[in-house]
């Protein structure tokens, strides 16, 4: 059946709602997608791409599909009762690839129906996860190094500075700002560790969607690393996640060896990898 079906395009605030609202409905450890890390992506760079193509498709009122088109890419996420909208989603796209998660079994299969088979990647994303019971305690921090929740705006260019020391890109005050005015955006999943002379060392956030927290992102500036500062930023933003009801948290990480520094942090805090991303593709 492949009646009924309306298609919203566009990138204002309603489109990132709609998608939201569907990763909420269809979370499950076999979904790629959490509503906070949608958040995230769609707000780290101020505002959303003008070379993105965005739509989201409604069966009646509800939102049964949406997809994220950029340079040949596609991500979507597709409500396995209506599998029926993959040829329309591929055609809208015009994607030489798409990256799924291995578990959505179903999806991959549609997809290589229309030409889209796995590639065995060097690089690719783990998640992970961990129950928030027995969560470890929050580590001490080496001499002179603090830790709080942000306290706003206020905080707004420290954040910036350690994420983009952190990943070596460019993140501004305005710019992150923009991300914690995200309506999911909590100050108290957002962890800032300051070193010694006041500057800050390292952060991780947390976003809470009912009882699953997702950790996007964590990071140290490379002249704080290897000191606990991502251990401790983490877990003072799980235990507010925990605080805030959730039960488990997800994290993604490179799950190759090209990259491991992550996935180790990671797993040093009791996280273990259960699924990947694949990237499917299709000549030409
Ligand atoms: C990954 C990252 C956040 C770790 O930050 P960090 O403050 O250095 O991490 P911690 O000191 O808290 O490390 C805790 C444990 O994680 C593991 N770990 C961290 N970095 C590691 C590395 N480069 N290699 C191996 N293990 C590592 C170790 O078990 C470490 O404990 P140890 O130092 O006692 O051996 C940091 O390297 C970073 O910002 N990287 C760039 C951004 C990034 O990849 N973020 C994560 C994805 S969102």
């Amino acid at each position: 059946m492949t009646t009924g079906y309306r298609r919203s395009d566009g990138a204002g605030p309603a489109q990132l709602a709609a998608m939201q609202a569907l990763a909420s409905r269809l979370w499950s450890w076999s979904s790629r997608w959490h509503p906070g890390e949608l958040a995230w992506f769609w707000c780290e760079h101020g505002r959303p791409d003008p070379s993105w193509r965005l739509a989201h498709w409604r069966h009646g009122d509800r939102v049964v599909a949406w997809a994220w088109a950029r340079a040949g890419r596609l991500d979507l996420q597709l409500d396995p009762a209506h599998l029926a909208l993959t040829e329309r989603i591929v055609a809208w796209s015009g994607a030489t690839s798409v990256t799924v998660l291995d578990a959505e079994t179903a999806l991959a299969a549609d997809l290589a129906r229309h030409g889209y088979l796995r590639q065995d990647d060097a690089r690719f994303f783990a998640h992970l996860r961990r129950p928030l019971a027995g969560l470890p305690d929050v580590p001490t921090l080496p001499n002179g190094y603090t830790l709080r929740p942000v306290a706003g705006p206020a905080d707004a260019a420290a954040r910036a500075a350690v994420h983009a020391a952190a990943f070596d890109v460019t993140m501004t005050e305005a710019g992150y700002r923009g991300v914690m005015r995200a309506p999911s955006y909590r100050p108290e999943l957002d962890w800032l560790v300051l070193a010694p002379d006041g500057t800050p060392a390292a952060s991780a956030l947390a976003w809470v969607d009912g009882e699953i927290a997702v950790l996007e992102p964590v990071g140290t500036d490379p002249r704080h690393r290897r000191r606990g500062l991502a251990a401790a930023a983490t877990l003072a933003a799980l235990s507010a996640a925990s605080d805030l009801g959730a039960k488990h948290a997800r994290v993604c990480a490179r799950g190759d060896d090209g990259y491991p520094a992550a996935r180790a942090a990671y797993e040093a805090l009791g996280f273990r990898a259960y699924a990947r991303n694949v990237r499917l593709a299709r000549p030409g």
